[in-house]
């Protein structure tokens, strides 16, 4: 790599899931404090930040298709801008990116981006480096503190993965479950608040595995920190995701029923409806239990809105077994719900598994799983029809004039009213479709 000029724009492009979008954030104010400026809408950035996804192998194959675009777009425009791979991939195929895209200056781990801004300088003078360490929490204190951030933010509370799911590659990514202490998530949460956040939603890949020690000197869960944050006066709403069946306490579910500002909503991701495909996956939960889960939610909170993953054609993965999936989405009637084809992952035990499905099987039967999810996700926003609810405004709808907001349910509503985004409006919901509502502005609470 040749001696460039120091960036003076970058743009950071997160895929995958929300942590990966909270590790952008983080990732774009570290080159902010940096001196390096966010590139404006539609212009091209001197550093570009692919923050990539390993989970399925259609989502790892982006990565050089897109390194690709970048060169070209470069070479094109006669400039060559730095490029930085971070997130799973790099942390899962690091030196093979430093092997295949020479274009690649850096490639940083998601455990070790605090160190992304020496890295940039280190490039400049044409040194390549790659770093997935995986330093216990220690990115976190190395962090800049946050500035400007939208109304419904993201905070990352936990993370890491010791369950390994046969097909995962989670575990592998991002390391053991880590728990970040109790007050410096307080403090995190107050500064969000301060620079205008009006909804927190608590992330970790095993979010409900938190355990943190309160400022009595206490050992709590979840529900204690939610408890706290609960606590902030311009704070109005808390959500959490995503949470593992196994880890779910008592104390959690009860905190559902007693606290106004934990919105009732509940992402539990179930996988598969079949007690023999659950073994295989190695989920330790049965359809049975992950069913009395929920029924414990729905006693403490009745109109909690419930949403799931599920993966169709897992190795060996029999018609029979699949119509069992169907049936706990009848059982559940999910609000919402993620539904992926199995994607075989290097290096994971389920890759390795006899009966792999044939591509054409598992297509089927994720258009029959995604019909019936469709059906109680339009299903549920009809029931929503006639109902007061609070909407926080998060942006512009495609539409001129229009508007879109999240429902304590976590449904899209949208709005043809004048409003700005930050805007917690009372509304009546008075039009259901299958992914989204329209709401009437009843009345609007002032920012
Ligand atoms: N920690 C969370 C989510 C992890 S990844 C949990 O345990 O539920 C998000 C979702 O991607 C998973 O819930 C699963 O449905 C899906 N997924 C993970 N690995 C996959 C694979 N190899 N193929 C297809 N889908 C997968
Ligand atoms: Fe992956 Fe399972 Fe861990 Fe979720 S619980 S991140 S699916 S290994
Ligand atoms: Fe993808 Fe890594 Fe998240 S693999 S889903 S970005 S934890």
């Amino acid at each position: 790599m040749k001696t460039s000029d120091t960036p003076r724009t970058y743009k950071v492009k997160s895929f995958g899931c929300q942590m990966n979008v909270y590790d952008g954030e983080r990732m774009g104010e570290l080159l902010e404090a940096k001196g390096i400026k966010p590139a404006a809408e539609g212009e091209d950035a001197d550093l570009v930040v692919l923050n990539t996804c390993h989970i399925r192998e259609k989502a790892t194959e982006k990565v050089y298709s897109d390194i690709g675009r970048i060169v070209k777009a470069g070479n094109k425009a006669g400039r060559d801008p730095m490029i930085a791979v971070a997130g799973c991939v790099a942390q899962a195929e690091g030196e093979e990116i430093m092997k295949r895209a020479p274009a690649v200056g850096i490639v940083v781990g998601p455990q070790a981006y605090h160190r992304l801004g020496d890295m940039v300088t280190k490039a400049v003078a044409g040194e390549r480096g790659t770093d997935t360490d995986m330093p216990e929490d220690a990115k976190f204190a190395a962090l800049p503190r946050r500035r400007k951030v939208a109304p419904s933010a993201f905070l990352t509370v936990q993370e890491g993965c010791d369950k390994f799911c046969t097909y995962c590659v989670v575990p592998y990514t991002r390391g053991a479950e880590i728990s970040r202490p109790y007050t410096d998530l307080v403090e995190e949460a107050k500064r969000l608040v301060d620079a205008g956040a009006r909804e927190i939603t608590l992330l970790g890949q095993n979010v409900n595995a938190w355990r943190g020690e309160d400022t009595a000197g206490h050992s709590v869960g979840l529900e204690g920190l939610v408890k706290e944050l609960a606590n902030l006066p311009d704070l109005e709403r808390i959500r959490y995701t995503t949470s593992h069946p196994n880890d779910m306490t008592d104390e959690l579910i009860a905190a559902h029923g007693e606290i106004d500002k934990l919105m009732p909503y509940l992402h539990l991701p179930v996988q598969s409806g079949s007690d023999r495909v659950l073994k295989a996956m190695n989920r330790s939960h049965t359809a049975q239990s992950y069913l009395r889960l929920l029924d414990r939610f729905r006693e403490v909170r009745p109109d909690i809105a419930l949403s799931g993953d599920f993966i169709v054609g897992f190795p060996g993965e029999t018609e029979a077994e699949f119509a069992e999936t169907l049936h706990i989405v009848d059982a559940v009637r999910y609000a919402a719900a993620f539904s992926f084809k199995y994607s075989p992952r290097p290096g994971t035990p389920a890759a390795n598994m006899d009966d792999q499905i044939a591509p054409e099987v598992m297509d089927e039967r994720l258009q029959r799983l995604q019909t019936a999810l469709g059906r109680h996700q339009h299903a549920f926003n009809q029931a929503s029809l006639g109902k007061t609810c609070d909407v926080l405004i998060e942006r512009k709808g495609r539409k001129p004039g229009q508007w879109l907001g999240k429902s304590p349910w976590l449904q899209s509503v949208f709005f043809d009213s004048e409003l700005k985004i930050g805007d917690m409006v009372r509304a009546e919901l008075v039009q259901a479709g299958p992914s989204s509502l329209q709401g009437r502005v009843l009345d609007s609470v002032p920012a």
